[in-house]
């Protein structure tokens, strides 16, 4: 029988996967799209055709598939029916509407797979599932596979040029049997490209998730602004100077520091693959970075970067920068405020994270942090882990 997948979402990520899964023959796709009328939408474009699905490589090959799923609705009793495996792919924000919605149908040994789950996705999965928790696996991959957009919504997407590897961590609830391997799952339905690699427990790929390179570079970028707006939007990663440079290496070494710190608490905890964000970029960007001198070498000289810009807004006298887009908006309360959080029950002071932090909340009109202390009046808006009570190393890694 075929393995029934629900993908939640409706954007450029959602397309493509529930295309990608749907064109394999042992996989049958259900869609749940909760916001607006987006089911609707999707759901109208397919009556009389598939979804296309161009596959470009990176040396510029390219590929289409042509599928689509059995179902796209907002109903989600319907859409849970009979599914095994859960994919969430929606920004970090929406993550807690699907938790809710998923929850009363949830049946026992369910594969729930954030894609990507973002910094504090295990935290709040579990909180809102409450017992239920413990009769699944939940699981989280530290990015997107690919970079990829809708072309015509519903209709056409693309996805560009897979990354090498890509790493994922589980928690398997204590009653949870899951009759098939994770893993082995999740490579199946993504294909060969990224070759997805085990993490060895959560707080690692919460420690690995990439909403740690936007804040600073945003604040080695502006923290400083004099006011003025620009006449060009500058580039964002391909502009970056030694400053930003030096603050993502630093926010980059507090989280290996902490890593490192929680292996010496804990016992049988292993946290190697928490690795420098260097590194991490010479290994998922080998083809594409051409100076490997140095971090700010090799931001500026990686092409999956050409051409990507600060957040702007126009006006009539220049550019302003957009401090309200995901770069700070998601990646502080779903990203460092997390990353913060998980440090300080380790013990360990992170004064750079700590001051981009600080900066970057007066831009969200938010109080996370006081001081070096994450004691803000909004911390519980965020998903930190004492947002959902979790005050100790045991209490963390008691799963
Ligand atoms: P997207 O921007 O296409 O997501 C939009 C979708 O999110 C909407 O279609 C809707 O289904 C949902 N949504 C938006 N606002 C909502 C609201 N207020 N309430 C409920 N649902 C709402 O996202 P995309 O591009 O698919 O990315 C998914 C995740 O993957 C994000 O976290 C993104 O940062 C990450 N990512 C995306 C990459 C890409 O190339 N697209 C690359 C690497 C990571």
């Amino acid at each position: 029988s075929k393995r029934r997948i629900l993908v939640c979402g409706g954007g450029n990520g959602a397309h493509c996967l529930s295309t990608l899964a749907a064109s394999q023959k042992n996989s049958e796709v259900q869609v749940l799209t909760l916001f607006q009328d987006e089911a609707e939408r999707w759901a109208k474009q397919l009556e009389d055709s598939d979804v296309k699905l161009t596959i470009t490589d990176l040396d510029g090959s390219q590929q289409d598939l042509f599928a689509k799923p059995i179902l796209i609705t907002k109903d989600s009793e319907k859409a849970m029916s009979g599914v095994q495996i859960i994919f969430l792919v929606v920004p970090a924000f929406a993550h807690a509407g699907y938790f809710m919605a998923i929850e009363p149908h949830l049946q026992p040994n369910t594969l729930i797979v954030g894609l990507p789950g973002q910094a504090g996705f295990e935290f709040q999965c579990r909180s809102i599932l409450g017992d239920k928790a413990s009769t699944c696996t939940i699981a989280s991959l530290e990015s997107l596979p690919w970079a990829c957009r809708i072309l015509e919504f519903g209709r056409h997407a693309q996805i560009l040029g897979a990354k090498e590897s890509l790493g994922i961590s589980y928690i398997k609830g204590k009653s949870c049997d899951l009759p098939f391997p994770v893993v082995e799952s999740i490579q199946d339905i993504l294909g060969k490209k990224p070759k997805i690699e085990e993490i060895q427990n959560y707080i690692a790929i919460n420690l690995m998730a990439k909403s740690m390179v936007h804040p600073p570079i945003l604040y080695g970028k502006w923290g400083d602004w004099d006011g003025k707006p620009l006449q060009k939007e500058p580039l964002f990663y391909q502009g970056i100077d030694e400053r930003q440079a030096d603050l993502l290496s630093k926010v980059s070494d507090e989280l290996i520091a902490t890593g490192k710190k929680l292996e010496q608490l804990k016992e049988g905890i292993y946290m190697s693959q928490v690795i420098h964000i260097f590194d991490w970029y010479k290994t998922y960007y080998k083809d594409q970075i051409t100076d490997k001198s140095c971090l700010m070498m090799a931001m500026r000289t990686n092409s999956a970067y050409d051409g990507l810009v600060h957040p702007m807004i126009k006006t009539e006298e220049g550019y302003i920068p957009n401090f309200n887009y995901r770069y700070t908006t998601e990646d502080i309360p779903y990203g460092l405020v997390v990353m913060k959080g998980i440090a300080e029950i380790a013990g360990v002071d992170t004064p750079v994270m700590d001051e981009i932090i600080a900066w970057a909340q007066q831009k969200l009109d938010k109080e996370y942090i006081v001081g070096s202390k994450l004691s803000g009046k909004d911390v519980g808006t965020t998903r930190a882990p004492q947002s959902y009570g979790l005050k100790t190393v045991d209490e963390l890694f008691d799963t």
